[in-house]
């Protein structure tokens, strides 16, 4: 059966990556979580003192990258990649809510951005491919067969990565969480380069009251659209 490169962008805590994953896996394609990746960085600029609460020495981070290393390693027991920074397995730690108050304006830097954007361009040369993140559909792969544009609203949104990190045992306030997903949400929409838009040719699904299973069924409905095509 021929391969299609699948792009899912959206605001944050869309349940981009879930629906990513469970496709992935039912076609057999690779799955890239690109959010990740714009964390490790993150991760990396707070370890070396490139960025802090209201300081951020871009010039340096910037002389940095090339010694930046990131891959993805899969993991059976998970059923998925993870995140490793210069050969550290960093999945734990880049989802904190530090790292998350942070990632927004790593991810303005252009070229952070380009670096990142070369690397997955090249993740998804054979296709079989699903990437999440913002910039996929427009950017990454503007030939994508498919693209999904995820939204819900900005309270069930927060209310999902609020439960989530409850359940990892992070002890953060509901009130928090919707301000990091509110002011996500502002920078990755203005940002200079690259901002999150919506593709011309993306569908946009409304998640706000669907479930997991209804959601990927109608996803699945529409890349054997696609697949039937070629
Ligand atoms: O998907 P996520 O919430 O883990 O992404 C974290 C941040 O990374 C998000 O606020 C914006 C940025 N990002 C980006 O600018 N471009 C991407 N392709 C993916 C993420």
């Amino acid at each position: 059966m021929k391969k299609i490169t699948i792009a899912i962008d959206g605001f944050s805590s869309t349940g981009k990556s879930t629906l990513a994953k469970q496709l992935a896996k039912h076609l057999g394609y690779v799955y890239v979580d690109t959010g990740a990746m714009y964390r490790a960085v993150t991760l990396f600029a707070m370890q070396n003192n490139c960025i802090g609460i209201e300081f951020l020495d871009k010039d340096k981070l910037v002389n940095s990258l090339a010694s930046i290393k990131l891959n993805f390693k899969f993991n059976p027991e998970l059923g998925f990649a993870e995140m490793y920074l210069n050969d550290v397995n960093v999945e734990t730690e880049i989802r904190t809510l530090e790292v998350s108050s942070f990632v927004s304006t790593v991810a303005e830097i252009s070229e952070v951005r380009s670096k990142l954007v070369e690397q997955q361009q090249e993740m998804g040369k054979e296709k079989g491919i699903v990437m999440d993140g913002r910039d996929i559909g427009t950017v990454v792969f503007p030939n994508a067969e498919l693209k999904i544009f995820m939204t819900a609203g900005a309270d069930t949104r927060a209310q999902r990565r609020f439960d989530e990190l409850q359940a990892k045992g992070d002890n953060v306030s509901y009130e928090e969480v919707l301000k990091n997903v509110v002011e996500r949400d502002y920078i990755d929409t203005h940002r200079e380069d690259s901002p999150l838009i919506i593709a011309e040719d993306a569908i946009e699904i409304d998640n706000s009251y669907l479930d997991r299973k209804e959601q990927f069924d109608a996803v699945l409905e529409l890349v054997n659209e696609v697949i039937n095509t070629l």
